[in-house]
């Protein structure tokens, strides 16, 4: 931080320095209703802040969105009835700072 200043009533003073945390400002409750609630239809859904914003908003950001598209889009056509793998998943995190991401994540499904 360049200079004195004040974010979310919280003074910050000249010379820290500050890890910006975009995960945690999609769940920002000032920002968004019930945050932890997956709901992609939300009024205000594209101000996530997945991509990030501003001059460094995410060159592939166009790219990943359509691969995501046309995979899912393939998924759903050839599969249903997604389900968590009964047993398998314990739901834990790996430690990292930047991204809140689970250990491994086990998915059954049934061919359509
Ligand atoms: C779901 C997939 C992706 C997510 C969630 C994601 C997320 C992000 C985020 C949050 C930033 C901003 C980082 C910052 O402000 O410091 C970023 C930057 C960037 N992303 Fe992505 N990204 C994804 C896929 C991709 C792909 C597929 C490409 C390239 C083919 C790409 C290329 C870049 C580049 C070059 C930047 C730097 C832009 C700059 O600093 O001006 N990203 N991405």
């Amino acid at each position: 931080m360049k200079a004195d200043t004040e974010l979310g009533g919280v003074e910050i003073p000249a010379g820290s320095m500050l890890m910006v945390r975009f995960a945690s400002a999609n769940r920002d409750e000032a920002m968004f209703h019930c945050p932890e609630h997956f709901d992609i239809e939300r009024e205000n859904a594209s101000d996530n802040l997945a991509f990030g914003q501003g001059v460094h908003f995410c060159l592939g950001a166009q790219l990943a969105r359509k691969e995501l598209n046309v995979a899912f889009e393939h998924l759903i056509q050839r599969t249903r009835n997604w389900r968590l793998t009964e047993g398998k998943n314990t739901l834990t995190h790996w430690p990292n700072l930047i991204l809140r991401g689970l250990n491994d994540l086990h998915i059954s499904f049934d061919k359509r």
